[in-house]
Formats: C-alpha cells, structure tokens, sequence
C-alpha cells in the first residue's frame, strides 16, 4: 500500500517522512511540498514532487501514478502566520484539505490531517479539556481546523472516506524547526540554550500550554493510522498531549543541565492572545483507550534528550 505525504518537508512532514520509508519501504513513500529543497534526502532520492495542495488535478495525478491508498495531508498555515495572512489561511488549509478528500474519495485513500489545540477557543474548559466540548476559537487558524475536522467527518459518513486525525499540541523536535507558530518559542528555546545560554521568550513566563516530542507526535500519526476501525468511536480528531509547561518552568529544567542559562521576556501580543484563548492542558482518555496513545516523553526526558541532541550536533 503506497502513502503520499503533504507539506513533507515541514516540521512534522520530515521526519513522518523518513519513518514512514524505514517502515514501509523507499518508494512505497511519496514526499510533495509546496516548496522544494535540493539539500533534502527526501528530494534527493525521492520519489518527491513539488505540489501545492489546492491543485487538485496535479494532486489526483500523482496519486493515481503511484497508486497511493493513504495520504498524511500536513501542508497548512500555522497559527501567527494565519494571523496575519487570513485569507490566503483559509484558501490553503480548507481548499488543500477538500482537493485531498475529494482526491481519497475518488481513489478509496485513507486520510490522516492534524487538528490541533488551536481548535478550542476561549469558552472551552481551560485544564484537563474535554474531548467532545464547544469549540469556538478566535483565530484563523482555529477557524481552519475545527471547520477541516468537521469536512472530515462529513466525508467519513457521508462518503465512508476512512478520515483519522489528532488534535496536536505544540511539537517539539531537534530536526526542522517549525515555522510560523505560537509554539515555536518551546523549541527555539533549547536552541538558544545550548548556543548563548540566554533565551528571549515571546509568551509570558506564566503561559501553559500542552506539548508532546517529536518522536511521540510521530508515533499517534502512525498508530492511529494502523488502528482497528472497529475501536474507534472518534475519528476527527483525538485530544492528545504529552505535558503541559509554561515557559518559566521548561527554563527551570533547563537550569538543572545549563545552571547559568537566563530567560528573558519579550511579549508578542498576536502570539500571546493565541495562546491564552487555547486550552492549558487537554484530557485525552478517548485516544488512550481507542488506539493505545501512550506517550514516552515528558518534560524531563524531553530536556534531556534536546539538550544532548542539539550539542552533540554542535547547533
Ligand atoms: N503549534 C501550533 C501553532 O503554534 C499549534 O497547533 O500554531
């Protein structure tokens, strides 16, 4: 069974990318983005083709040709970006999410697109938030995600398209950087650590938000995906989360690996209004119990590993 991934050089894109070969083989895994990246493996070896998912016709081509029958549909906008380009947000992640549904649809693919904790607003429950509960957000990027979860049920059930998908929190990884997210200040962070010792946050000190590494973030996309239908009484999407930190307390374990590192704050008040309209830590019992997600890291584990990481490879 051949798997196509969107937005395949991004922050989660690239290493899915990677871990979907080393599973199920070279080429049975086709990389597109909209951009492109001559120093990328991925491009290098391939198969890779530059795609921009609201070309629906070019998207249906390649899927056809290399008969895929599961689509990791990542490309999107992410939140601050969406903030400020609003329209090209929604032409982005509503109208690639449609043309890659229509697309499974007309080639029987199983779809899995990431929701995100971006999807509750300020009127859901602020800790321990609910899997099923008002989803009101203020953003665009909200906007997008709570109406693509929605697009996504209606063609599980009116189509029997077989959509999967996870509410992500912020991810942490010491490969791509992400770009353009109120979440990216937790993976700058250690970058900074290990290169000046000092770190200038743009979220207040106080700021919780839910978390989850790399590697767990790339497990629930794979698990879920292998999942028993059967099991799944939710589909789009699973709250899930590892931790939920603030940027104060990631310093403090910091601290116990780099004793002099400092943070200081300069506050963004886009990115500061996102993260005080979502939720401070999510409850994720219905993606324990329907598809196992069982994360390994915690902010500990995760300190250390990113820390170790980052200056072995001399960042
Ligand atoms: N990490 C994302 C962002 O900050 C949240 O889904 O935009």
């Amino acid at each position: 069974m051949n798997t196509l991934v969107t937005g395949a050089l991004g922050q989660v894109g690239s290493e899915l990318s990677v871990t979907l070969k080393n599973l199920y083989g070279e080429n049975a895994v086709v990389s597109t983005d909209i951009r492109t990246d001559p120093e990328s493996p991925l491009v290098q070896e391939g198969p890779f083709y530059q795609l921009d998912c609201r070309n629906g016709q070019e998207l249906f081509d390649i899927v056809k040709r290399h008969k895929i029958r599961r689509i990791y549909h990542l490309a999107a906008l992410l939140s601050a970006t969406a903030e400020a380009r609003p329209q090209e947000a929604w032409d982005i992640n509503m109208n690639g999410l449609q043309n890659v549904l229509e697309v499974a649809r007309e080639n029987d693919c199983s779809v899995f697109t990431p929701s995100s904790i971006a999807a509750f607003g300020p009127t859901a429950p602020k800790d321990y938030t609910p899997q099923n509960t008002i989803q009101q957000p203020t953003s665009m990027y909200g906007v997008t995600k709570v109406a693509g979860e929605l697009l996504c049920n209606y063609y599980h059930t009116k189509y029997g398209v077989d959509t999967r998908g996870v509410r992500y929190p912020g991810i942490i990884s010491n490969v791509t950087m992400p770009g353009g997210g109120t979440t990216d200040y937790a993976v700058e962070i250690y970058y900074e650590a290990v290169r000046k010792k000092r770190y200038t946050c743009f979220l207040k000190g106080d700021t919780h938000l839910d978390m989850v590494y790399m590697p767990d973030a790339i497990k629930a996309a794979i698990d879920l995906m292998e999942a028993d239908p059967a099991r799944l009484r939710h589909r789009n999407a699973f709250n899930v989360t590892a931790m939920s930190f603030s940027p104060e307390e990631q310093a403090a374990y910091i601290r116990a690996h780099i004793p002099e590192f400092e943070i200081q704050y300069s506050v963004d008040p886009v990115r500061q209004a996102l993260a005080n309209s979502w939720p401070n830590a999510l409850e994720d019992y219905a993606a324990r119990v329907e598809w196992g997600w069982n994360p390994e890291y915690d902010l500990g584990s995760m300190t250390a590993d990113m820390l170790k990481v980052l200056s072995q490879r001399g960042v």
